[in-house]
């Protein structure tokens, strides 16, 4: 039984950009945000609260945020940790999302720290958040394969996921970090954590299209029940700290395999398509998105 909803959670501000060699100028960005929203997505996930040097493409964070005002403050944005948490409760912001590695390589590289050790630092991000009445998203990533470790066991992503949900986020982000996994892994994954007491409410899918599988997987997704799929306009993306992480799923491609098979989504094609025009005229290479190509040329 395929929902007959979903909810498109657009990532290519901050998964987008993060990845890009360039320095996009912030004024763009505010234009990004606001021409994503005005093409109907109905969540924007703006910038990240990391470390400047760690990811100096988003070094910009508080400047993107002041930008948009009021009108950003509803928007997700990444925290790691309590100083991360502090520079978004300074600007007033809304809804922050956590984000936790699978995998002890990835947790290294990522955050610094052991799968262990961030929980720890999570904790506390979570609970005052909540506190503050903020929303909170929490990530898994590395959740069908790692370019270091290679599969991933099942039962050790959704130990990581429960983890992550326990502290008191209100949604998971299933990470294909690196494009690697197929249909049947994702129906598995889904029926692990139902099975482990999660629902499918608290569930969301972010595929990356390394292997041009994100669209199948989305499929499998919608087959298993899960209603929200993170995807970035014009299939930007990747993760600097990633060996062989590309764009994510492109929002385009959602929307068109959502629109065929009769979905809700809520999202205007064309104002999206103009707006990943615009961002790879921009960015100064076109985009990777099939359905981008296919609309923009025709
Ligand atoms: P660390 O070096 O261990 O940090 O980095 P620390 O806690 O030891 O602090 C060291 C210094 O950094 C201190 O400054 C802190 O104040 C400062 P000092 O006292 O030395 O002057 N600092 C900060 N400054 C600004 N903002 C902060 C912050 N935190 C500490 N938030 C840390 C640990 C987590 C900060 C670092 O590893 C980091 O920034 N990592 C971010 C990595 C990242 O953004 N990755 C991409 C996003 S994840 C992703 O893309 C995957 C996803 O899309 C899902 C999927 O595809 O799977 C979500
Ligand atoms: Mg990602």
């Amino acid at each position: 039984q395929m929902p007959q909803r979903v909810t498109i959670w657009e990532v290519g501000p901050r998964d987008g950009l993060q990845n890009e060699k360039t320095q996009v100028p912030v004024e763009v960005k505010e234009r990004f945000v606001r021409r994503l929203v005005s093409a109907g997505l109905p969540v924007v996930e703006a910038t990240s609260f990391v470390h400047p040097r760690w990811v100096p493409q988003l070094a910009d964070a508080e400047e993107l945020m002041t930008r948009l005002g009021d009108d950003g403050r509803g928007l997700p944005v990444l925290v790691p940790n309590e100083r991360g948490l502090d520079r978004a409760l300074e600007l007033g912001l809304r809804h922050v999302a956590i984000f936790g590695s699978a995998t002890e390589t990835f947790a290294q590289r990522n955050l610094n720290r052991s799968v262990e050790e961030q929980f720890a630092m999570f904790e506390p991000v979570v609970r005052r958040a909540r506190d503050a009445g903020l929303d909170v998203r929490a990530y898994v990533s590395m959740c069908f394969g790692d370019p270091w470790e290679g599969a991933v066991p099942v039962e050790q992503v959704v130990s990581v996921g429960r983890r992550l949900l326990d502290l008191g986020a209100s949604q998971l982000s299933l990470g294909d970090t690196i494009g690697v996994g197929t249909a049947n892994q994702v129906g598995a994954l889904v029926d692990a954590f139902v099975a482990a007491g999660t629902g499918l409410g608290e569930l969301a899918l972010h595929f990356h299209d390394t292997y041009g599988q994100a669209l199948a997987n989305t499929l499998a997704g919608l087959q298993a029940g899960v209603t929200t799929y993170d995807a970035s306009a014009g299939g930007l993306g990747g993760c600097p700290f990633a060996k062989s992480a590309t764009g994510n799923l492109a929002t385009e491609d959602l929307v068109w395999l959502l629109a065929g098979l009769g979905i809700e989504h809520g999202v205007d094609l064309d104002a999206l398509v103009e707006t990943s025009v615009w961002m790879a005229e921009q960015l100064g290479r076109p985009s990777p998105s099939a359905v981008v190509r296919a609309l923009a040329s025709s």
